[in-house]
């Protein structure tokens, strides 16, 4: 006579913890917080004991009858995913395979390069930011509609993706002149756009990554002009939601990079990252960079910056 639901579940470390609630409906009941630390010996079931004054009921509950309300699991490879070999590594994340053909290990690395891997740098604890930040805007995003490659993050520098082939096209979306913009054109940095303009470059290490339009991206066949139209239509989405999200944060969000990919069945999901090394991020007030580009520009203060954006984005999405 276990009146038992299950409201919360969290992972650590392969410890699934589980939290019931036990008691007559509606009245609030005992609520029991109960560790599993081997889920596969113990053939996934959770066993609750509680101990009332007259009685000892248990409940087995089985984790397919555990209500999930976790949307992001702190720690722990789940049991049945495994990491295989290094299939990729690039400047700043390394990437590798599953057990499971269409999930994909990213990890996040401390590593910092600029001007196409001419500078190299280190900046401490900038793997762990990009990670969780990139995770916390991705399901943000998601909320909002716009699909994404996001799975599960399983520990502070690690996270099981999609797997996708990326669309080998960098999408470039500017509020406010910076950057290569500032460079091109001759302007200053700091002009607020009375729309916001997108670019695509090439995304070819080679080349130096060469700007590029529609036309000539339909040429190189490098994307359909169907999945062209699509990655915009994200990309601007992408703007609105995180332009008004930073703002909320104080920060004016003034430009950033995205990466797409296609599932197996074509439908195109933002993939890479969303971080402080792909965005400009000022202060609202102060214009202070909380980015990358005190790397780049060598201005000092980048782990302060770094923790400064990740803080914000917490107190933001409390
Ligand atoms: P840009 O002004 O140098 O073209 O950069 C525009 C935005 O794109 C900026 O937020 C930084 C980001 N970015 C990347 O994420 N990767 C790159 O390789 C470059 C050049 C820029």
């Amino acid at each position: 006579n276990v009146n038992s639901s299950v409201t919360d579940k969290a992972q650590f470390n392969n410890t699934y913890e589980a939290t019931m609630n036990y008691g007559a409906e509606g009245a609030g009941g005992i609520v029991v917080t109960k560790t599993l630390n081997d889920r596969s010996e113990a053939n996934n079931t959770f066993l609750f004991t509680i101990t009332g004054e007259n009685e000892e009921d248990t409940a087995k509950l089985h984790e397919e009858d555990l209500e999930f309300t976790h949307g992001i699991l702190t720690s722990g490879v789940p049991n049945e995913m495994e990491k295989l070999q290094q299939l990729y590594e690039g400047k700043a994340k390394k990437v590798f395979a599953t057990n499971d053909p269409e999930k994909l290990i990213v990890e996040y690395k401390d590593d910092a390069t600029a001007f196409n891997g001419l500078k190299k740098g280190t900046i401490k604890g900038k793997g762990v930011i990009n990670n969780q930040m990139s995770n916390r805007l991705m399901a943000y995003l998601e909320k909002q509609g716009v699909p994404t490659h996001f799975i599960e993050e399983i520990n502070e520098r690690e996270t099981i993706v999609k797997k996708v082939s990326i669309v080998p096209l960098e999408v470039i979306v500017r509020n406010i002149s910076a950057g290569s913009f500032a460079k091109h054109y001759g302007v200053e940095e700091g002009i607020v756009f009375d729309q916001p303009t997108i670019e695509f470059s090439y995304k070819n290490d080679e080349l130096g990554d060469p700007l590029l339009n529609h036309y000539h991206a339909l040429a190189l066949k490098l994307a359909t002009m169907e999945e062209i139209e699509t990655i915009e239509k994200y990309a601007f989405k992408i703007n609105e939601v995180l332009k008004a999200f930073w703002l909320s944060a104080g920060v004016t969000l003034v430009d950033f990079k995205l990466e797409f990919g296609r599932l197996p069945d074509g439908t195109i999901v933002l993939a890479d990252e969303i971080s402080p090394d792909t965005s400009r991020l000022w202060d609202v007030k102060t214009h202070e960079k909380l980015d990358k580009d005190r790397f780049r520009r060598d201005m000092g203060g980048v782990e302060e910056a770094y923790a400064e954006i990740m803080k914000r984005m917490e107190a933001t999405l409390k």
